[in-house]
């Protein structure tokens, strides 16, 4: 039996390079290994604030940029959390096992709190406890994620232990699946984590244009102030950029002639720039595609929900059995 594995992505914007090299780049290697589901997580999308009247084209978004990247749907089953509803069933019976005191101390839980301290709701509280169910009641092995999950992949795994002490051996204890790129930082501030909500960050959609946009005022090595100082390739955001983006003789390169000041940070940056519109023109023009056909996207949904529906309602009918529920 091939392993099961679960992700999911929040609907709140189009996929930036973080996403696809912290998480998609491991979906589309495990596709052709394992049997993969991959979520638009609209229910996690709601703990914090959002428009309504945005959110089904958010979503919408995300599942072209999902489908633009290659996650191929003869592959992998794709969803909209909301539309299995099993996921937020099995959340309120693992709620029920779940300490308040492990969820005060998720670490995503206290910034969200920091960030936005008129929204603090109990949904934010159990927002790993929603994102143990969706990786439960498929009963999955592995989860590909970025690092900053790690945190709520451990308390899923710490929910599927206590589960099956309690009402015996049921799920496996899922492990995450990092990248080599598994924390991509911001381009205006690489103390910070890229990210959808916080700037910073270069869209898979993005034309040349707008990459070279967003690079050209990318922090870079901040004690390098002019052309003829050397800079430090280790601590600059561009050159980390490099190391997941370009060919191995060009990371040298660029290490090299920034270290003897042989060239500047713009000329390094118009080589990342580069590399990163060739290896997304493809998606650019499958997106477009897509784009013209929302019957075939709202087709894969449909399919993907009635498979998913079907594996999550088997799982949940064994755990309503063994915690007395019938
Ligand atoms: P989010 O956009 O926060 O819902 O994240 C979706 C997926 O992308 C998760 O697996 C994250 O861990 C991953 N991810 C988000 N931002 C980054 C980043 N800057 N670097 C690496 N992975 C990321
Ligand atoms: N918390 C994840 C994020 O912010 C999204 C998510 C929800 C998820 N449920 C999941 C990821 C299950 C992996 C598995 O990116």
């Amino acid at each position: 039996m091939k392993p099961r594995v679960f992700s999911g992505i929040r609907p709140s914007g189009r996929l930036h390079i973080g996403n696809y090299f912290g998480a998609i780049e491991n979906w589309l290697k495990l596709q052709d290994e394992a049997d993969c589901i991959f979520a638009v997580v609209d229910y996690h999308g709601m703990t914090t604030p959002y428009d309504p009247k945005e959110m089904m084209k958010e979503k919408y978004e995300v599942v072209l940029d999902y489908l633009a990247a290659g996650i191929d749907p003869k592959k992998s089953t794709l969803i909209i959390q909301s539309q299995v509803p099993e996921h937020t069933e099995l959340a309120w019976i693992l709620g029920t096992i779940t300490p308040v005191s492990w969820l005060e101390r998720v670490p995503t839980y206290k910034e969200k709190v920091a960030l936005h301290p008129e929204y603090i709701n109990l949904g934010l509280l159990s927002y790993p406890v929603l994102m143990a169910a969706d990786i439960l009641i498929y009963k999955s092995d592995i989860v590909p994620v970025g690092e900053d999950q790690l945190p709520h992949i451990e308390l899923a795994r710490e929910i599927a232990g206590r589960f099956n002490k309690m009402f015996g051996k049921t799920f496996p204890l899922p492990k995450e699946a990092l990248t080599k790129g598994a924390r991509i930082m911001s381009l205006d501030d690489p103390t910070k984590k890229m990210s959808k909500t916080g700037g910073g960050g270069i869209l898979l959609s993005d034309t040349p244009e707008e990459i070279w946009k967003k690079l050209a005022p990318a922090v870079t090595d901040p004690a390098r102030k002019t052309i003829n100082d050397p800079g430090n390739p280790e601590i600059c955001n561009i050159y980390s950029l490099h190391k997941i983006m370009s060919l191995p003789e060009q990371i040298k390169m660029v290490a090299d002639s920034c270290r003897h000041a042989k060239f500047g940070c713009l000329e390094c940056k118009k080589i990342l720039a580069k590399n990163i519109a060739d290896e997304f023109e493809d998606f650019r023009k499958k997106r477009k595609e897509l784009e013209k056909d929302p019957e075939r996207v709202q087709k894969i949904l449909r399919v993907g929900a009635e498979k998913a529906r079907q594996l999550a309602s088997e799982t949940l009918a064994e755990v309503k059995k063994k915690t007395g529920l019938g």
